[in-house]
């Protein structure tokens, strides 16, 4: 479980060190998330980007739609210190860049009312954290405004999801099965849950296309030591590590490394991983129009 304590606390920090290789990892699922928010972007008016960790979606948008108003939020004051870094760094260099972003920091939930309306709601895997996902994904819809588009990735099935099956490989640990929803990474990987949850919400025309990309690990002279100090702070191999014994801890390295080393292509470690890209709507049913027939590419 992944809770907005984590978020504004340890996981958020350590984030906010690792947006680098956070985004590196998300590259290649970017390229499918991106094409599908530019598909739907309108030119002008204005996009809310939920959960915007370090600010790489919002600045991709703004970048495709300058004119686009577009506010990032996000719970982390330090991923969103990071997001704004990159914005003015951007601008540093063509002062003219983006000219409409800003970061927010703070519970979307809560923002979306006083950013909105907007045309378009995106996220980059920052919905599936709310401890009430119906009520939350409600209160963003009634915020955002009658028409507007939503546009979201969340990861798939954790069984194909390498970076989180090899932690359990690697250090012997299982993910906590259950039936009670519980906020995480994996919250969302149900695809008719989130259909229902969307519809009981009051999105509509809700359509989801599943995404294999290739989750950069690690990269460079040594991309396995690179891999390994990664996922040693991001996501399901952390806890354990962090949990372990000394005595345990370098077993459990070793073993990471090895399982890593079979994944190495050329410079790059790359785990086979798995999205869920969705569309959604909302629409009263009297303007309710069919849905074009886009869907991502799939691989
Ligand atoms: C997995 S990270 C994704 C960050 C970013 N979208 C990216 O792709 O790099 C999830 C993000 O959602 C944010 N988040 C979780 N719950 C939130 C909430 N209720 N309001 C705003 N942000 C939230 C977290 O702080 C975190 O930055």
């Amino acid at each position: 479980m992944t809770s907005a304590g984590n978020w504004t606390g340890r996981v958020g920090h350590v984030w906010a060190a690792e947006w680098r290789r956070t985004d590196r990892s998300f590259a290649d699922l970017a390229r499918h998330l991106d094409a599908a928010i530019v598909h739907v972007a309108p030119n002008t008016g204005q996009a809310l980007d939920i959960g915007c960790g370090a600010g790489a979606t919002s600045l991709t948008l703004a970048e495709a739609r300058p004119k686009l108003a577009i506010t990032g939020i996000d719970l982390s004051d330090e991923l969103v210190a990071i997001a704004r870094q990159r914005l003015a760094h951007r601008r540093s260099s063509d002062p003219g860049a983006a000219p409409h972003l800003r970061f927010l920091s703070g519970n979307a939930v809560a923002l979306v009312q006083e950013a909105g309306p907007a045309d378009l709601v995106i996220s980059r895997h920052g919905l599936m954290f709310f401890p009430e996902p119906v009520n939350a994904l409600a209160a963003i819809r009634t915020g955002a405004g009658e028409e507007a588009s939503l546009v979201f990735s969340c990861f798939g099935d954790r069984a194909r999801n390498r970076f989180a099956t090899i932690a359990d490989d690697a250090t012997g640990s299982t993910a906590a099965l259950s039936r009670d929803y519980a906020p995480g990474p994996f919250a969302f990987s149900d695809a008719d849950q989130v259909a229902e949850w969307l519809a009981a919400a009051g999105w509509n025309e809700a359509t989801a296309a599943q995404v294999a990309f290739d989750y950069v690990a690690g990269e460079g002279a040594d991309p396995v030591a690179d891999a390994v100090s990664f996922l040693s702070r991001i996501g399901a191999v952390a806890r354990p590590l962090a949990e372990a014994t000394a005595a345990d801890r370098p077993i459990m390295l070793a073993r990471l490394s090895a399982m890593l080393s079979d994944h190495r292509i050329g410079d790059r470690v790359i785990l086979p991983a798995c999205a869920w890209i969705w569309r959604a709507r909302n629409v009263s049913a009297s303007s309710n129009i069919a849905p074009d027939r886009f869907r991502p590419p799939m691989r």
